[in-house]
């Protein structure tokens, strides 16, 4: 059994999606163990909560330094003995001696096709204006294992989307979510849960 922590800061629908897909079968061996947020207000610590899952808060805003909030923030971690860590959502740098404890085991959802509009500056609703702003035609999402880059870990699985000519950001986000993110995350994790992802040479293989 895959043990999974989830990493939160906002509504919560990418962990929504991994606790459906847990309860109709689309994830199996796996379960998930907690939801840490860094935002106390995020709707994801509500679903955890309705989920009957622990939930808690721990935010940068509430530590003198980062260094500090960085160790309290990995002791938090640990305290889960997570198999595997998902970001869904969570907009906190995460700090290199996590990545450095947890190497290959920390996995992100970004709502594009990577290498397009991703790194620094390029989160939730920002990355459909800029994809609708260069007026591309296909969109997407990705997840990635998380490196000490941002966005730039190797690729475990993407889905494309089309935009479509009266699209909004709002629109588009919504659109990505339904056909990418919420199918691709709950996938991948699967995947892992069953020993079929191994990295090599800085590429995510995926055995079928
Ligand atoms: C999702 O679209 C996710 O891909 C994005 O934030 C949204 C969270 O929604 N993540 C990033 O932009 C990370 N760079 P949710 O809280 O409803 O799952």
């Amino acid at each position: 059994m895959l043990n999974v922590l989830v990493l939160v800061s906002g509504g919560g629908t990418n962990l929504q999606a991994i606790l459906d897909s847990i309860t109709d079968g689309r994830i199996t061996d796996a379960q998930v163990v907690g939801v840490i947020s860094n935002n106390p207000k995020a709707y994801a610590l509500e679903r955890a909560k309705a989920a009957g899952i622990p939930g808690q808060c721990i935010s940068p805003k509430n530590f003198g330094t980062r260094e500090e909030f960085n160790a309290e923030f990995l002791k938090a971690v640990q305290s889960y003995e997570p198999d595997l860590i998902v970001l869904a959502g969570f907009l906190v740098v995460i700090p290199p001696e996590m990545i450095a404890e947890y190497r290959n085991r920390i996995i992100n959802i970004h709502p594009s096709l990577i290498p397009s509009f991703c790194g620094t500056g390029y989160y939730g609703l920002k990355v459909h204006e800029a994809a609708l702003d260069r007026g591309v035609k296909v969109v997407g999402a990705t997840v990635h294992f998380v490196d000490e880059g941002t966005d730039t870990g190797p690729i475990i699985l993407q889905r494309a989307v089309e935009v479509q000519a009266k699209d909004t950001p709002e629109i588009l986000q919504k659109r990505v979510m339904e056909q990418a993110e919420w199918k691709i995350l709950p996938k991948a994790i699967d995947l892992i849960a069953h020993g079929k992802v191994c990295v090599t040479d800085g590429r995510a293989i995926i055995e079928e």
